[in-house]
């Protein structure tokens, strides 16, 4: 009986892969998993029947529970590590060129086809090729991955277990061209437009330019070409107006078409000006950016479409034009959709070099790995047309000499650096430091690839004795916080330009609000002190932040007058998995996300929207449920009006206009960005009436929400059907529903704690279940979630009935 079993399995697990010109295709499928480690699993006779069959994008630690005693600690998200392997079995019929394509493993991978090892990559955030040809044969072929997170902590986040972003099967003819072989550049300078092509393989070339509308613009033969585009009907990227133009590359062997390639490019014209901060073609504008971690919240590091569009979308709505793939190279699939939704993206390589900042991260690999890991990040993205800059570091600890540095001789130095720099002579005569020198290795390596975006840093060290801006690798200075620095920056860094790229790092829960909120809470006081509130959370009026930071009001007030500042990217747009500062376990994730883990808006989304779009903005909060006679701070962000009005159970209590002058000490209740009053809580409606010139533009209301009565269940997020571009390349599909606990009136009741159980027909699989509460220790995969201040999530994937169920209430169902 096991035998026939085993047997049915291997059958069930076999992939038939057609032959034909390239065919590059999704190989997520099917695939066995194991915890657990043993040389012989790389062997295609070893017996994996009673592996557990998954699809991949799979992260195994997101299944964990959360513990203080898993070694990648509450920093790291609290959850397990350890090695797994994973198997696939497929065939081939005819014979052609392989490649088995990674876009991400964390970490630490070694690649084995039938039994031989292909190769291994430390890097978990790097994507990377094998070819297999000579080791296939017909019938079955076992590919199998052994992926070692075990040394833990690596990384001051989250970063997740297992193949964690799509794999590919690429087959091609003899003649093709190579892995990220076509390099695109266009220029689109006044009065000119055009595209220059290399490509890299065998072959006959020919290259087609296409616009948006998919008709040929024009059309070049060579390795080499330039394709030229009428000026007149040129039409330009930009975050508002993402227009992309396609190129097809195809190559033809003794007269055949043998390989055909597209690749997304754009028109842009962008500078970083000493003086005027950021310009994009021809408009001075601010990088409205925010920084990402890659994590999708209960879904873990497992990379979905629709879970990456759904934050984007979020981001876009709040005004968000730029992203920071912080601190590594991002899913290919952020990047498509950057092109194509309109964010510019700051590419980002490391957060640390030779030094290392946790115990077991990346520092360990750098001096072998460095150089193909950034190589292979430039030349697998440089032909996107929204990264405008590359990061090459995140607050590395080479800023500072240390007696670390000394460590590194000068002979060793002049290996690693192998550049053409002679360091003994540069170093010795206090010209450069090696970390520098350093440096400028790094940014030689960019522009070995890519000489079209310049080149930054995140840096903490503000003063200009900073070793990274020393030579000539840094093209943009780049402050991380430091705003009292900004000041500064003309005299200390005479016509270089810069951005903050990162900024804010305020501390918010969402639901939690702590009074009165005209107070700034520090958290920690100083950065080496604990922080132990029994709360476990942080203050969503926008009044808490870390001893390093800001608030979001302080921060973007000083970027939004300072000329020379091209922009800022805010630590973070969403929560994260891990980094809990202030707190330590069971808190388990960030604090500094605009947009909560489980995609829920915190307030201050709504103050940037009322800054950064054109959208009617009338935002009050917290809410109307309080104790009779407790003092009560209401805030409103809006916009488009020039007064706000308050009305508590129809009676006025004053009209208030936002104030031009910013207090940089304290939060106040009426501020640049908000109004405010400090009233008494009696049941009823709060109301606000926004006016402009005299008329009502705009009016909100809070009522008092009575006993929780039923579930209220509405999608959040329903997959984007409409644009392929968009859509999963393995076909999950998800829906992301939103479940809020309301009163007989549909209020939602805002201290709601209930236990909801949720139950599906067949066909729909939960897929994870959040409620936005960082330190919440529920598992992320159940079928049932907490409310958190009157709120929880459900994801599913599948199509049918979901239904949610909590003791006392009334039961929602909603059809998906
Ligand atoms: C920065 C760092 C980020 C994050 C942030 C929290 O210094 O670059 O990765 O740790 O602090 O405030």
């Amino acid at each position: 009986m096991r035998k026939v079993l085993c047997l049915l399995c291997i059958l069930c697990g076999l992939t038939a892969i057609e032959t034909q010109a390239r065919q590059r295709r999704n190989f997520d499928a099917d695939w066995l998993f194991i915890l657990g480690d043993s040389a012989q699993m790389s062997k295609p006779e070893y017996n994996d029947c009673h592996w557990r069959r998954l699809n991949l994008p799979h992260d195994w630690a997101i299944e964990g529970d959360f513990s203080a005693g898993n070694p990648s600690g509450a920093g790291g998200g609290a959850l397990p590590g350890g090695v797994g392997w994973y198997r696939k079995h497929f065939r081939i019929r005819e014979v052609a060129r392989y490649f088995v394509e990674f876009d991400g493993v964390y970490m630490n991978s070694t690649v084995y086809i039938n039994g031989e090892k292909l190769g291994n990559r430390p890097y978990g955030y790097s994507s990377f090729e094998y070819e297999i040809t000579k080791y296939l044969r017909t019938g079955d072929n076992v590919i199998a991955v052994r992926v070692d997170n075990s040394d833990q902590p690596n990384s001051r986040w989250y970063s997740g277990c297992g193949i964690y972003r799509h794999v590919w099967f690429i087959e091609t003819s003899a003649v093709h061209v190579n892995h990220w072989g076509v390099h695109v550049v266009t220029d689109a300078k006044k009065g000119r437009a055009q595209v220059t092509v290399s490509v890299r393989g065998k072959g006959d070339v020919q290259n087609t330019l296409f616009d948006m509308s998919g008709a040929a613009v024009d059309q070049s033969s060579g390795k080499q070409s330039t394709l030229k585009v009428n000026t007149k009907k040129l039409r330009l990227w930009s975050p508002e107006h993402p227009n992309i133009y396609k190129v097809r590359t195809r190559v033809y062997a003794e007269g055949k078409l043998v390989d055909e390639v597209w690749t997304t490019t754009a028109f842009r014209d962008f500078r970083f000006d000493a003086r005027t901060g950021f310009w994009l073609n021809g408009e001075n504008m601010k990088l409205n950016g925010v920084c990402e971690h890659h994590d999708f919240g209960c879904l873990g590091a497992a990379l979905n479409e629709d879970a990456l569009h759904r934050k984007l979308t979020k981001l876009k709505a709040m005004g968000v034009n730029a992203i920071r793939s912080s601190h590594n190279p991002p899913a290919p699939e952020l990047l498509n959709m950057c092109d194509t939704m309109g964010f510019i993206v700051m590419d980002e390589s490391f957060d640390m070099w030779r030094r290392r900042k946790t115990q077991n991260d990346y520092a360990r690999f750098f001096d072998e790995w460095h150089e193909r890991d950034l190589s292979d990040l430039i030349r697998r993205d440089r032909n996107h047309p929204c990264i405008l800059m590359w990061s090459i570091g995140n607050e590395v600890l080479e800023q500072w000499s240390s007696a670390d540095a000394d460590t590194l001789t000068l002979e060793q130095a002049n290996l690693i650096l192998n550049a053409g720099h002679d360091a003994s002579t540069l170093a010795r005569e206090g010209e450069m430091s090696v970390n520098t020198l350093l440096c400028d290795h790094l940014a030689d390596i960019v522009r070995r690839y890519d000489t079209t975006r310049p080149i930054t840093a995140g840096c903490n060290e503000p003063n200009p004795n900073n070793h990274l801006w020393k030579g000539k690798g840094i093209d943009i200075i780049g402050f991380n916080y430091h705003h009292d620095y900004i000041k500064d920056v003309p005299k200390n860094f005479p016509d270089r330009p810069f951005i903050m790229t990162e900024s804010v790092s305020a501390l918010q829960t969402t639901g939690f609000y702590k009074m009165p909120s005209d107070v700034i809470y520090k958290a920690p006081k100083e950065w080496w002190l604990p922080y132990t509130d029994p709360s476990f959370m942080c203050s969503a009026y926008d009044n808490m932040h870390a001893s390093w930071s800001t608030t979001h009001e302080q921060n973007w007030y000083a970027v939004k007058n300072t000329t020379y500042c091209g922009g800022q990217f805010i630590w973070t747009g969403f929560d994260y998995l891990g980094e809990p500062t202030p707190y330590g376990f069971p808190a388990r994730s960030s604090y500094f996300g605009i947009i909560d883990l489980s995609g829920q808006p915190k307030d201050v989304y709504y103050m940037y929207q009322s800054e950064w779009t054109d959208k009617n903005v009338l935002h009050l909060f917290p809410h109307w449920n309080w104790l009779e006679g407790q003092e009560i701070d209401l805030w409103c962000y809006y916009n488009n009006a020039d007064e706000v009005e308050l009305f508590i159970n129809g009676e006025s209590q004053g009209t208030r206009r936002k104030i031009s002058t910013h207090n940089s000490q304290s939060s106040t209740l009426n501020s640049p960005f908000h109004v405010g009053w400090r009233v008494k809580f009696e049941p009823g409606e709060a109301k606000v009436v926004a006016r402009k010139g005299g008329q009502v533009v705009g009016m909100k209301t809070m009522c008092t929400a009575g006993q929780p009565d039923h579930l209220r269940l509405t999608v959040d997020y329903d997959g984007n059907r409409q644009n392929a571009d968009y859509s999963p390349a393995n076909g999950r599909h998800l829906v992301f529903v939103r479940v809020e606990v309301v009163d007989r009136d549909g209020n939602l009741c805002p201290w709601a704690e209930n236990q909801v159980f949720f139950d599906t027909t067949r066909g729909v699989q939960i897929v994870g279940v959040d409620n936005g509460s960082q330190f919440s220790m529920e598992r992320f995969k159940d079928n049932k979630r907490k409310a958190f201040f009157g709120r929880c999530l459900v994801v599913l994937d599948g199509h049918g009935t979901l239904s949610a169920k909590a003791i006392g209430l009334k039961t929602a169902t909603i059809q998906l």
